[in-house]
């Protein structure tokens, strides 16, 4: 990892203990980030491929601004391709998700026709009428097709990249994400369904609490309240093998101690009125994997995290929608085979997570909060991210450090190049 550069007017020092608060409120920021990160050598998260099953099946989506469809082809070969109509710029899927039996995407406006893999197909009045109007002779179909990305994935999880030179999703991710990856997505899924959450914060606010331990048990009472989260449970954050961007927390089932009261001592706060659940079916935890690990949060950069809380699944692409506006796309999933039993359970355990669960609620609030404290900001204000020193080493317990969002930073530095 290169170090970062320190003669950016933007972020004048190499420290990732204090970051720039104009990083979260100043547009120039954002439009460089489209282009750096969201149009550059990054991985973004597509989708998962079982929402696309069959050959003709769609789904809109956005990378970083950019409007882009996957899509699957008649061999079963998927496709990204930027929704923007090659004639005059209108998108030309405008449903969030279908199915073309016809293989092609046919824009409205003049009904120019792409089929599965964006390649122009059709335009009508191309030899004009009567002899007069149409394209030129010359008229090339095949050099007006739409932008194509590059699409590769792993297991179930679908990424596309705008840039030909960009390292492969493998080296991307490295060999510690594969391995959860797999863990969690190595065997057959159904996609139980999505659900949305907007939050009127920039997204790196949102990166970044994917990546703090340490408000996992300060904010989210329900946590320690209900014994989700203990203090002495063993927990673990490691990063990939450069100590770069991407994270992942796991928490055990196993640990000495660490009821509710053990939390309580400490003097922190709880939900002294709330500590008994009318239905606590919804915090059970069946060990999926068997493996004794009932929580990861494995943040991939830029825009994905991959999560089991419990038994809740889930993918949620952190979408840009402007310099103070961000929207999670949660996308649930299931084992497929698995007993309606467990399917109910796991339903049942949706809701801790989501825009109206017991703890993911609270993160939507944590970075509209900070946001609102923005405003009026001065320049050169900086957050102090120094818990933990200036380390990124990966942490063997939870809760005391920020090396995971100082490895963030790190990696935004090296990709925005400041
Ligand atoms: S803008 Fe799409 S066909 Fe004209
Ligand atoms: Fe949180």
């Amino acid at each position: 990892m290169n170090a970062p550069h320190a003669s950016s007017p933007v972020w004048p020092h190499s420290a990732v203990t204090q970051v720039p608060y104009a990083l979260y409120t100043d547009p120039a920021v954002y439009a460089l980030e489209q282009e750096r990160l969201f149009r550059g050598p990054t991985w973004n998260f597509l989708g998962l491929a079982e929402e696309v099953p069959n050959a003709g099946d769609f789904k809109t989506n956005l990378v970083g601004d950019t409007p882009v469809v996957l899509s699957r082809d008649v061999d079963g070969s998927l496709h990204a391709w930027v929704n923007r109509c090659a004639h005059r710029g209108a998108l030309v899927c405008r449903e969030l998700r279908g199915h073309s039996a016809s293989g092609t995407h046919t824009c409205v406006y003049h009904q120019w026709a792409y089929d599965n893999r964006g390649q122009l197909v059709g335009v009508p009045f191309r030899k004009g009428l009567g002899g007069k109007g149409g394209y030129p002779a010359d008229f090339d179909m095949a050099k007006h097709g739409l932008q194509r990305l590059r699409v590769e994935c792993i297991e179930s999880m679908v990424f596309a990249t705008f840039d030909d030179q960009a390292e492969p999703l493998h080296d991307y991710l490295g060999p510690v994400m594969l391995a959860n990856i797999r863990r969690v997505l190595g065997r057959p899924i159904e996609v139980l369904g999505t659900a949305r959450q907007h939050m009127r914060g920039n997204w790196k606010l949102y990166a970044e609490n994917t990546r703090d331990s340490y408000h996992g048990a300060l904010l989210h009472l329900f946590y320690p309240t209900f014994g989700i989260y203990r203090p002495a449970q063993d927990s673990a954050a490691v990063m990939d093998q450069g100590h770069r961007f991407h994270n992942l927390f796991q928490i055990m089932t196993s640990g000495a101690g660490g009821d509710v009261s053990e939390y309580q001592n400490k003097g922190m706060r709880a939900m002294p009125a709330a500590d008994s659940l009318a239905d606590s079916r919804v915090i059970e935890f069946k060990d999926d994997y068997a493996d004794g690990i009932s929580l990861t949060i494995q943040s991939l950069f830029p825009n994905v995290v991959l999560q089991q809380i419990q038994n809740t699944l889930a993918t949620r692409q952190i979408v840009t929608r402007g310099i103070a506006d961000t929207e999670v796309v949660w996308t649930f999933f299931g084992y497929a085979g698995e007993s309606a039993e467990m399917r109910a359970h796991r339903l049942r355990n949706i809701n801790l997570v989501g825009p109206a669960g017991f703890i993911s609620m609270e993160d939507g609030e944590a970075v509209e909060v900070v946001q609102q404290g923005l405003a009026g900001v001065e320049a050169g204000a900086a957050s102090v991210l120094s818990m933990g020193g200036d380390s990124d080493a990966d942490l063997d317990r939870l809760g005391m450090d920020e090396n995971s969002i100082r490895g963030f930073w790190r990696g935004y530095r090296q990709f925005m190049q400041l």
